[in-house]
């Protein structure tokens, strides 16, 4: 697969099948995609990897605090506003899933249980968080995004789907538990991994973008 392939055929995969991933998939997929650059080569990422029990308790205790309805509350502040434009591309894209999922935009109780699938982490068998030292600037973060995109890409040399998801890291304290993370981690991001159920309808939406004519502006060509 070359690279605009790659770039053109990944998507958020909202529903994994259950089959597992082995260990030196992942390895292979994080060594290639570790090749990311960082600011100075400071190499920011420390990768935690949560498969099969430990991901099972996780998921568990997810879906106990979205039922109790727990606050969610990432390392990494989640922003509060949005400017219009981008609340504008928010609400098309609610729209545009929640009609895939003939769900009407005021059937909160509906919605609620479509939500349901991100505390069950998407029915993934694994998952890629990735944290930095709580010290670290929002360069760091940058860093951060490089390595996730790298991985999702590389993921798909072995037909794996991948999402990345703010739900994933929203109950911070869990994950620490779980997987014995140390305080002064910042968790930044999850990424789901596994194997894409191709044929759930989630699966085959594919988001629109910005016309390019309008995001990037050139003088002097
Ligand atoms: C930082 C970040 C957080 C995201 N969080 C979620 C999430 O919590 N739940 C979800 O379903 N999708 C989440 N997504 C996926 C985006 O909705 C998705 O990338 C976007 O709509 C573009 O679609 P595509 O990835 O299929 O190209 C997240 C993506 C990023 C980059």
């Amino acid at each position: 697969m070359n690279v605009t392939e790659a770039l053109n055929s990944r998507y958020s995969t909202r529903a994994f099948k259950p089959d597992p991933v082995d260990r030196e998939t992942i390895l292979k997929i994080l060594e290639a995609a570790t090749r990311a650059p960082s600011w100075a080569n400071t190499q920011p990422w420390e990768i935690f990897v949560a498969g099969g029990e430990a991901l099972e308790r996780l998921r568990q205790g997810y879906l106990a605090n979205f039922k109790k309805d727990v606050p969610r509350k990432s390392d990494l502040p989640r922003p509060e506003l949005w400017i219009p434009a981008h609340q504008k591309r928010i609400e098309e894209l609610g729209t545009k899933r929640f009609g895939l999922a003939g769900i009407k935009r005021d059937d909160k109780a509906a919605r609620q249980a479509f939500s349901e699938a991100n505390a069950k982490f998407f029915g993934a068998p694994v998952i890629i968080y990735l944290c930095m030292d709580r010290t670290l600037t929002p360069w760091s973060v940058f860093d951060i995004g490089m390595l996730a995109q790298s991985i999702m890409l590389e993921a798909q040399e072995y037909n794996l789907g991948s999402i990345p998801a703010f739900m994933l890291v929203s109950y911070p304290e869990l994950i620490r538990e779980e997987l014995e993370i140390p305080e002064e981690l910042s968790i930044i991001i999850g990424i789901a991994l596994g194997y894409s159920d191709t044929q759930h309808p989630q699966n085959k939406f594919r988001s629109p973008r910005r016309d390019i004519g309008e995001v990037a502006r050139f003088k002097g060509f």
